[in-house]
């Protein structure tokens, strides 16, 4: 079946926290990670059949969805799993809220790297630990891990380590090497992993694959909590529905704990649409990447082509991380608001002076909002 990712879909009215943000001003949104385009038909269509049953009651996890789920972990990834180590979630951020109230204590340290999705630098100071951000390194090669400021920052009370693989915003996919020497680190320093995989499906590099950190050894695998949903895949976050993936049974059952009481269960459309994505939502996701890959070369090579900006190349995820410092704006996100782009701010992802544009809609507005980027860029 051919998918029409071209098609503008009018979201203004719907809700949208992307599009609402600027309901009355002619400013292209392009921030939220969310993408412009409908699911595939196969989710479209449980869906419906699901509301034409009428009866929303509570919901439970078939066995069908675990087992779905577990094929699609190994098929994908060859990550064996069992079903009894899947917990599921409303959403990712809760996971990764949940997972810093699960390990160590009270006034313990978590450390991430920055730049990172803005809710890592969040999470764990609303669960009573404190953050240790270490920035990444941008060279030549990239984006990459500083081992050495990572030692050195690095305390007797430094519990979890939380990791985005993909990378929201600098659109790494780590190498087995790398991740290799995330689980050496980790095991030194006797770390939890909380690994936060929300965009492992969505690789655009053919020669590129995601290694889910867990799936490196049975030491890895020990001392990891994985975060997964078909959200980000499938473009459907607004119906709230993840998974957890632990093995170590002591983790899952603090993870269990901190839960209790607080993290409603996954609502029924979330499940519905979970179970239809896995199972008959990859010929879409197929063409959904093609289309993405394209979107990626046109971001580049535009960007590439205007004076003081500086990007990456975009391994995975629809998100571009450009750094607009050689620029010199005090504040570059209202900056080209003024031109008609709405992107987001990398002071939020703890990083001053970056931007980051989604490129997850229809090809003709990324072209109409790269225009307004390249005349914006122009006139300094
Ligand atoms: C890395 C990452 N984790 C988590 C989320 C959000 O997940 P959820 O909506 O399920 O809380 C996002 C959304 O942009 C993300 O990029």
């Amino acid at each position: 079946m051919g998918y029409d990712f071209d098609k503008p879909i009018q979201r203004t009215g719907t809700g949208s926290t992307k599009w609402d943000r600027y309901p009355s001003k002619d400013i292209i949104p392009m921030w939220v990670a969310d993408m412009d385009f409908q699911a595939p038909e196969p989710v479209l269509r449980a869906l419906r059949d699901r509301i034409e049953h009428g009866v929303f009651g509570y919901t439970g996890v078939s066995e069908e969805l675990n087992n779905v789920v577990v094929d699609m972990l190994g098929r994908k990834y060859g990550w064996v799993v069992e079903p009894g180590w899947l917990v599921w979630l409303p959403g990712i951020v809760t996971g990764f809220n949940i997972v810093c109230r699960a390990v160590g204590q009270d006034g313990d340290d978590v450390m991430t790297t920055t730049p990172v999705y803005p809710p890592f630098l969040t999470a764990p100071k609303l669960s009573r630990r404190n953050l240790i951000s270490v920035p990444l390194r941008s060279g030549d090669d990239g984006w990459r891990f500083d081992w050495d400021r990572l030692d050195h920052r690095c305390t007797p009370r430094s519990r979890l380590f939380m990791l985005c693989n993909p990378h929201n915003p600098v659109g790494r996919v780590y190498s087995r090497k790398e991740l290799g020497r995330v689980v050496d680190f980790c095991m030194r320093h006797n770390m939890v992993i909380c690994s936060d995989e929300i965009h492992c499906d969505l690789i655009l590099d053919t020669d590129l694959h995601h290694t889910p950190i867990a799936s490196l050894s049975p030491e890895s695998s020990d001392r990891t909590i994985t975060l997964m949903a078909p959200s980000k895949t499938f473009n459907v976050p607004g119906l709230g529905c993840g998974f957890a993936v632990i093995s170590n049974p002591g983790l899952r059952i603090r993870f269990k704990k901190a839960m209790e009481g607080i993290v409603p269960h996954v609502n029924t459309l979330g499940l519905t649409s979970a179970l239809a994505a896995y199972t008959n939502g990859w010929d879409w996701l197929t063409e959904l990447l093609r289309y993405l890959r394209g979107n990626r070369d046109l971001v580049q090579q535009q960007l590439e082509a205007l004076p003081g900006l500086q990007t990456w190349p975009v391994e995975a995820t629809y998100l571009s991380w450009i750094d607009t410092r050689r620029l010199e704006l005090n504040r570059p996100v209202t900056f080209f608001e003024s031109f008609g782009v709405g992107l987001s701010d990398g002071k939020d992802f703890g990083t001053d002076g970056f931007l980051r544009l989604n490129f997850g809609c229809p090809r003709s507005l990324l072209t109409q909002a790269l225009e307004r980027l390249s005349r914006a860029v122009r006139t300094l």
